[in-house]
């Protein structure tokens, strides 16, 4: 039936546009076809009783007929003897807003996610107003300006990543639509204020009493991990490494959110997919941000997502990468750990860099059946070098977020957690399909290429824990992964 319906409007429309078409083609015919007969008419005639038409009336008239293409700039006009010039703007080459996504983080507040023009941020002062229109005509819709956040410390490339905090002054509860008027104030082109509204949010009375729910519980999880974009040709084998050791780590209250953007293809899918099952792991595809040239696949745009979207169901947040494992000496677990740093809102991680190559002679012949972490042990010991740090922070009392730390807490940070928490980082270990041991050696301490290395086999001795972990776990599903 409205199938039905729906053909008769495409023939009805169809039928409408060949109507106007045969009018407009005729017309073209007529016109043309007086050009050809006027050529031939004594010009007296022709000056008298029909004018020509010209060269412009004609393009006009083409144009018509093709409404998005654009007039020809006009000729360079004399003005008091001097050639007034002309600037004509075609297009436009980066958005205003992409918007990702918003949720509210209070009874008066929310966070908007987004991607905007760099240019526009870099040189131009854009604003934001946020409008909060309630559900029900008892309240009545309220404006307050937005405050703008640019966690992504100028990485960004054609688009920059913004948060938009939008803090109203009195409660806005009980459901409604969040607008945003975006507006360039004249950043791009001084002539024009141009304002772009969106709808960022719409909340239904329900999702607001779900909200407060959430936000007056204590957090469903202890640990949350925000894994940012992933990409690239990744080896199963070492994110089902990985994944075991992490969750036996961080134990029953985590969760680990991964973020596909391209890398989680057919072999990476099938190790994740047991955790899936089993409740550890929430896969989100966030392919299409590859339409956007931002830094390293919007990895900053993700984990802000990230944050705002679990802010209230974690207790403590973790941004580290899938090369990367977390480490808390014997005597600790990683519960005594945080707790011992509660009164902080953020700390960071050290950096314990391994040799993405080095081997012990004894695994000749046998390293391919062990595990990354089991058989790279040498530890890279160069002193007086700056390493990247990662990080943990309590989301309630965080902004915005960033990917080596969060620049917008409220509460303390500390970087003084040596001797209590540090990470493993296996670099380029984790997109290579071969055997990743290169050369065998001999000697609790190297050096190659110039960089001194030690042996260090703290993570070597947990192996057997974690591979018992993962078959308890999860059966022996995963155990023909391939590198
Ligand atoms: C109208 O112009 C656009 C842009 O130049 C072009 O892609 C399109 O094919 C044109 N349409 C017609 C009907 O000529
Ligand atoms: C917005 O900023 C205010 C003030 O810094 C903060 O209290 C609030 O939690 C923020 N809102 C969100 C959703 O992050
Ligand atoms: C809020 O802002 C919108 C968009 O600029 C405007 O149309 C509306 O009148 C404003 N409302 C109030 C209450 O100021
Ligand atoms: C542009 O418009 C906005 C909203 O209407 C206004 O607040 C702002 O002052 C204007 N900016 C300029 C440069 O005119
Ligand atoms: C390592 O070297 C020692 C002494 O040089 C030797 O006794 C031992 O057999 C070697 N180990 C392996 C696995 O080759």
């Amino acid at each position: 039936m409205t199938k039905e319906k729906e053909r008769k409007m495409f023939v009805g429309i169809v039928w409408n546009c060949a109507a106007e078409l045969k009018f407009i083609l005729t017309a073209i015919l007529f016109l043309f076809s007086l050009i050809t007969i006027l050529q031939f008419m004594p010009i007296r005639f022709s000056t008298t009783c029909i004018s020509v038409p010209s060269f412009d009336s004609v393009s006009v008239s083409i144009s018509a007929i093709n409404a998005s293409t654009a007039l020809p700039p006009p000729p360079p006009a004399l003005e008091n003897g001097v050639i007034k010039r002309a600037f004509n703007p075609f297009g436009s080459a980066a958005y205003n807003f992409i918007l990702m996504s918003a949720y509210r983080g209070g009874i008066n507040t929310f966070a908007v996610m987004g991607l905007a023009s760099k240019p526009l941020h870099v040189y131009g002062k854009p604003s934001y107003l946020c409008q909060w229109i309630p559900n029900t005509n008892m309240h009545k819709p309220i404006n307050v300006t937005g405050t703008k956040i640019l966690p992504d410390w100028g990485y960004g490339r054609v688009y920059t990543v913004l948060v938009v905090n939008c803090t109203f002054p009195i409660p806005v509860s009980d459901g409604g639509k969040l607008l945003i008027h975006a507006t360039t104030n004249g950043g791009g082109d001084s002539e024009f204020n141009s304002t772009d509204t969106f709808l960022a949010l719409t909340e239904s009375e329900k999702d607001f009493t779900n909200f407060i729910s959430t936000f007056n519980k204590p957090p469903k999880y202890d640990f949350l991990y925000c894994g940012s974009s992933l990409y690239g040709n990744l080896s199963p084998q070492r994110v089902r490494e990985w994944l075991a050791f992490h969750v036996r780590l961080f134990g029953v209250k985590s969760h680990f959110v991964i973020h596909d953007a391209g890398g989680v293809h057919e072999g990476v899918m099938a190790v994740l997919k047991p955790w899936i099952e089993k409740g550890y792991v929430t896969l989100e595809d966030i392919r299409d941000q590859e339409r956007f040239d931002g830094y390293y696949h919007n990895q900053f745009l993700i984990v802000n997502d990230c944050l705002h979207k679990y802010r209230f169901q974690a207790k403590w947040m973790f941004f580290f990468d899938v090369d990367e494992f977390i480490f808390v000496p014997k005597k600790s677990t990683i519960k005594s750990v945080v707790d011992s740093l509660s009164d902080y809102t953020q700390f960071t991680i050290e950096q314990m860099p391994m040799s993405n190559k080095l081997c012990l002679e004894e695994d000749r012949g046998k390293s391919y059946r062990k595990w990354g972490f089991e058989k790279l042990v040498y530890k890279d010991v160069k002193r007086g070098i700056r390493r990247d740090r990662k990080y943990a922070v309590q989301p309630r009392n965080v902004i915005a977020t960033g990917v080596h730390m969060s620049q917008n807490t409220v509460g303390k940070t500390t970087h003084k957690t040596e001797g209590r928490i540090k990470y493993f980082h296996y670099h380029g270990t984790i997109a290579e399909h071969r055997e990743p041991c290169r050369q065998l050696v001999n000697a609790t301490t190297i050096t190659v290429d110039q960089i001194p290395y030690e042996v260090d086999s703290t993570m070597r001795d947990i192996a057997g824990t974690v591979k018992r972990f993962e078959l308890k776990m999860i059966g022996s599903t995963l155990q023909k992964t391939r590198q």
